[in-house]
């Protein structure tokens, strides 16, 4: 699908993210391990959470859907079961990496699928470790997707120091570790979001700066009922739109706050935008609260590479608002950025090439020249089948003089499905 996006002079109104898919997706693994019942408030309807609440289904939880009410009969660890010969995971990486620390865990054996870029991402961070533990996978090439899944041998608890900071490899081994007599200790020594301890209720020690997190039999698993609240990944686009765009003002409620995911927030601060946070609270074990942005003058950052897991997901919208920040910015460290939904260093690259932006590619970053009066005709943009590439285009767009296009606009959906209508909204 082909959107055209008109230009901006202003964005004003009120808009409510959809809700986190990290947490949603959460939620619904949890809740199926869980023995009983879980009520989710603001499930997410969009894309990868309902490609994992399938899933969920298909081992074995009793689930129903009502206006994002989300109800699920779990079955406990060990009532499991594969009801299909294969489970499809659709384009999440956190589905397919998280299902199958809990296939090891229980015992189950079953072929994990997903579509084209899913199946082009490798696997093999989650295969050694969870090979390591008893399990048996066999994968295209030995580490892409489809993956059978299987336990020949008995479990094998561990400790486990993460090689990369990736919240997916952490929450996989501590999925697995949750079957274990005795406990499988991960240790974490860059900080990635922390989803899974806080909704486990998992052990967390803090030892010379690293931290170390233990799951075992003993945890009990906890029902999932709470209200998921907005996603920050989501705002993320409107936080820097709203900085962008001159005579804006943007409000956001219920928008999760969890300090591992808000990287972006600081960032934007210290680059000079002009965010407030109202009504602070936690929904169950996640804070949240109202965010309110408005335009500003941005200045040019060096971000330091160990904030990089904390705004991962957000540096195809932080560049582009480094484009409009006065002065050279720079993103280093970022490798993992090659390994997402696309190589997102190349994908942005694409964005800053249609408008004819000066920047450096890095293997693991960029360097942008920032210029708050660049000014462009428009562009055509392509999303390369990636949701967060899709939208950055957006609200890039907003700043042409003429309409621009994006092409594979649908996968906003991926996370955001009522993206368009609330630019639609916003930019009246
Ligand atoms: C996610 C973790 C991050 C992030 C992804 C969602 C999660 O990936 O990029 O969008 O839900 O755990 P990594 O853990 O691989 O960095």
């Amino acid at each position: 699908m082909i959107k055209k996006v008109t230009p901006a002079f202003s964005l004003n109104g009120n808009i409510t993210p959809p809700p986190d898919k990290s947490i949603s997706q959460r939620a619904a693994i949890f809740a199926l391990m869980h023995d009983g019942k879980s009520t989710i408030k603001n499930y997410s309807p969009a894309e990868d959470p309902q490609s994992t609440l399938n899933c969920v289904q298909m081992l074995g939880a009793e689930v129903s859907q009502l206006d994002q009410v989300v109800t699920i009969e779990g079955r406990g660890r060990y009532g499991i079961r594969a009801l299909s010969d294969e489970l499809d995971c659709g384009n999440s990486g956190t589905a397919m990496r998280l299902i199958s620390g809990v296939l090891v865990g229980s015992g189950t054996a079953v072929y994990l699928i997903g579509d084209p870029s899913l199946s082009s991402r490798t696997m093999k961070r989650i295969i050694e470790p969870l090979e390591q533990m008893g399990a048996h996978i066999l994968a295209r090439n030995g580490e892409y997707a489809p993956l059978f899944v299987t336990r020949e041998d008995s479990f094998k608890p561990m400790e486990y120091e993460l090689p990369i900071a990736s919240a997916q490899l952490k929450s996989c081994i501590l999925l697995a570790g949750l079957f274990g007599e005795t406990p499988t200790k991960v240790i974490e020594t860059i900080p990635s979001r922390d989803h899974t301890e806080r909704l486990l209720n998992l052990k967390v020690e803090d030892v010379q700066g690293k931290k170390i997190i233990s799951a075992s039999l003993k945890d009990e698993i906890p029902n999932q009922s709470y209200t998921i609240p907005a996603d920050f990944s989501a705002a993320a686009f409107w936080l820097v739109a709203g900085s962008i765009i001159p005579d804006s003002e943007i409000r956001m409620n219920n928008v999760g706050l969890n300090p591992t995911r808000t990287g972006l927030l600081n960032i934007l601060i210290s680059m000079g935008a002009d965010i407030t946070i109202e009504n602070e609270h936690d929904e169950g074990a996640e804070p949240s609260g109202d965010i309110i942005v408005r335009s500003a003058q941005l200045q040019h950052i060096d971000l330091d590479p160990k904030l990089i897991p904390n705004c991962i997901d957000e540096l195809p919208i932080l560049s582009v608002a480094m484009m409009y920040a006065n002065g050279t910015s720079i993103i280093s460290g970022a490798k993992e950025l090659r390994h997402k939904e696309t190589d997102r260093i190349m994908a942005i690259t694409k964005l800053l090439d249609a408008v004819g932006a000066v920047y450096e590619e890095m293997e693991d970053g960029l360097v942008i020249r920032g210029n708050p009066e660049f000014k462009f005709e428009s562009g055509n943009f392509q999303s390369f089948h990636d949701h967060r590439i899709a939208m950055a285009a957006a609200v890039l767009s907003l700043k042409g003089s003429t309409e621009s296009e994006i092409e594979g606009a649908e996968s906003a959906a991926v996370s955001y499905p009522s993206f368009w209508g609330d630019l639609a909204v916003l930019n009246k």
